[in-house]
């Protein structure tokens, strides 16, 4: 796969590009069921950091199966890849500067465990984005539990297909029991 190529390193590097930007290139990775506040989360993140005159970039589920992922569905297989990609994605955008949130369901361990070893583990902050099934299900923003749960949509997270808890994240933010302002304040606090 490799064969007769070499990585190419350029004279600017991640350091030198921190010291213009005044900030840490990181990663978010905001992981938990569909429904649980990923997004609603990052987005309000995002905006503060604006804010704070830092640069950051969102990395959404939804968004990029519009684009870069629009040939993955949901198998196990899909999955992996869609978050393979992402992982990488999302390592580039740290090594640019840039204070990244990626959020995606992102159900099994191993591929968070790849996203963080392509970032560097200095640069990868895990934040659980916690909330039960049952929570989800009964929020249900886009109506997609309701369909899972007679059929219309298979392979899906926490009715039909699984989800790996996090083990060791660096942060647990359970949104049954937190407002948005407060889980946004928490998520602030590991950057
Ligand atoms: S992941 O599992 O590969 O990480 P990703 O975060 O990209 O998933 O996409 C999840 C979003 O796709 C959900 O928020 C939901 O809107 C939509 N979706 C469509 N089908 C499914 C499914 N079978 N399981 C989970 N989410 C689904």
């Amino acid at each position: 796969m490799v064969d007769n190529i070499k990585w190419h390193s350029g004279e600017i590097n991640k350091a030198a590009r921190e010291e213009l930007l005044g900030q840490q290139g990181i990663v978010l990775w905001f992981t938990g069921l569909s429904g649980s506040g990923k997004s609603t989360i990052a987005v309000e993140v995002e905006k503060e950091l604006y804010r704070r005159g830092k640069a950051s970039y969102r990395l959404d589920g939804d968004n990029l199966r519009f684009g870069l992922n629009k040939d993955l569905g949901f198998t196990a297989e899909d999955r992996v890849e869609n978050i393979r990609r992402i992982g990488e994605v999302a390592a580039l955008f740290a090594d640019a500067g840039l204070i990244t949130l990626a959020s995606f369901i992102s159900p099994y361990r191993a591929g968070r465990e790849a996203a963080r070893q392509a970032a560097g583990t200095e640069n990868f902050k895990e934040i659980y984005i916690r909330a039960s099934v049952e929570a989800c299900a009964e929020r249900d923003p886009k109506g997609l539990y309701a369909k899972a749960k007679k059929g219309e949509i298979e392979n899906f997270t926490g009715i039909s297909a699984p989800y790996e808890e996090p083990e060791n994240p660096e942060l647990v933010v359970d949104t049954e029991n937190l407002s948005l302002e407060e889980s946004v304040k928490l998520v602030l606090g590991v950057i």
